[in-house]
């Protein structure tokens, strides 16, 4: 018997199998021969939330839960936020490997030619209420572009491909700003390519009556290191809505809208501002004990903290900690830093978290830096969309270069009524 198989015994039956291990996984369509009898439809496995289920081979990102390691196309996270940039790190995902001098000038060139978007784009983001949510809008907006880019459904046409990447990593943080200033009642600012990446972001949201805006370089940098932190993060909710989608060969555009959406929701990016309103609705540190007791009681989450993949401190969480420090030498201390210091203190020495190994998560800190810059609450999570675009597109590329790819369509297990006949509605 060969040793990376795995044998299993039917108890139903008596039958005994020999499966195949790869990679540490059996296929799951290998216990389909396991029935209990001809007209037996075979074994399945139920996995509702995919928690032991992998979905795809990927070679982009590395995660090791249990250590807290993070790995980006093999680069520990540490050493990105340390020494690279978003643009740079958004290349390294999508092409797999850091861009030369060249190539990094012709890949930035590329992105600056497609920060401007449409006119009637920003006609569309007229029509929102006054008070749209920011997600909301970027989901719509960009779902919508592929009503501008028709030619983005040819997705097996390289060109057509990389031009919508393009496009897409260029406009989101010009969509993104656009959102922004609607909702705050103010003139769109249009992109000025003279900045780097982020530095035009900040002049999109910020500029006011100033001929060229001049980003803080103490802010603009550390928002280019929390962009390469989410820039990327494997199978995540919102990952995995790109990769469905895209699996039915829809354009990127609406493939997006689909991650947008799930990233929207505040289990997942949408953490970020619910950790804020946490902190507020907490409001000192003596509310704190309070606070913790109707965590652990199940009548609330402690947001930021805990993860499906990590089991220990999140590495992007203890970067970011660490830079709230410098970003608020510059802009003073955001007061709900104390609250947050003293929560974590108190939930990393109690039993309830030690024991499910509950530790903060990127989200955790991340509001804190964008509400002393000065950021809306409601901006944190379209934060997290504008460089996750880069990791969803990565991941949407490999998909559609696997040659295992179909249309994702999961098997449920029906526990409904069985076959019955129609009553007439008189006779209910
Ligand atoms: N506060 C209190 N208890 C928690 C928390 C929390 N934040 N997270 C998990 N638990 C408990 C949960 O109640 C359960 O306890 P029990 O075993 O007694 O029922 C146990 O820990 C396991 O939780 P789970 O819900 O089965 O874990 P999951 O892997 O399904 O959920 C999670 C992961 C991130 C959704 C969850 O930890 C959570 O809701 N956290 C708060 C929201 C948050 O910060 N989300 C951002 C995640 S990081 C950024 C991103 O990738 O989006």
């Amino acid at each position: 018997m060969a040793n990376d198989t795995l044998t299993i015994t039917d108890n139903r039956t008596g039958k005994t199998y020999e499966i195949p291990v790869e990679n540490d996984t059996i296929r799951a369509m290998d216990l389909r021969q396991i029935r209990v009898n001809e007209d037996d439809f075979g074994l399945m496995s139920y996995d509702p939330a995919f928690g032991n289920t992998a979905s795809c081979k990927s070679k982009v990102t590395f995660i090791d839960g249990g250590k807290g390691i993070l790995r980006y196309r093999g680069y520990p996270i540490e050493q990105l936020a340390d020494n690279s940039s978003f643009l740079e790190v958004a290349y390294l995902l999508l092409y797999g490997e850091l861009p030369t001098k060249e190539q990094y000038k012709e890949w930035q060139n590329g992105v600056v030619h497609h920060t401007i978007i449409h006119e009637n784009i920003k006609k569309f983001i007229d029509g929102f209420r006054y008070d749209a949510h920011p997600m909301g809008m970027l989901l719509g907006t960009v779902g919508a572009l592929s009503t501008f880019y028709p030619e983005a459904k040819e997705i097996f046409d390289e060109q057509s491909r990389e031009l919508q990447i393009h496009r897409l990593i260029a406009k989101m943080p010009t969509i993104a700003a656009f959102c922004y200033r609607h909702r705050v009642g103010l003139p769109y600012v249009y992109p000025d390519n003279d900045l780097t990446y982020v530095g035009n972001f900040l002049n999109m949201m910020f500029r006011m009556t100033e001929l060229k805006y001049k980003p803080n370089p103490v802010i603009e940098k550390a928002i280019d290191i929390l962009f390469m932190l989410h820039a990327d993060h494997e199978q995540n909710c919102s990952t995995n809505a790109m990769r469905n989608v895209g699996s039915s060969h829809a354009d990127p555009y609406s493939s997006t809208a689909a991650a947008i959406g799930a990233l929207y929701g505040p289990l997942h990016g949408g953490a970020n501002e619910a950790v804020l309103i946490m902190l507020n609705q907490i409001g000192s540190k003596d509310k704190i004990p309070a606070f913790i007791k109707s965590v652990k009681a199940g009548e609330t989450r402690l947001m930021g903290f805990g993860h499906r993949v990590y089991k220990a401190y999140d590495p992007r969480a203890r970067i970011i900690k660490n830079k709230a420090h410098e970003v608020f030498e510059e802009t003073g201390r955001n007061p709900l830093l104390d609250i947050a210091l003293e929560l974590e203190k108190i939930a990393l020495e109690d039993d309830y978290f030690i024991k499910r190994r509950l530790y903060p998560n990127v989200d955790f800190y991340s509001g804190l830096i964008y509400q002393s810059m000065g950021l809306h609450p409601s901006m944190f999570t379209v934060m997290f969309a504008i460089p996750r675009t880069a990791g969803w597109l990565a991941q949407w590329k490999e998909m559609l270069s696997d040659d295992e790819l179909k249309i994702a369509r999961p098997r449920q297990v029906y526990l409904g009524a069985g076959e019955r006949d129609y009553v007439p509605l008189d006779d209910r």
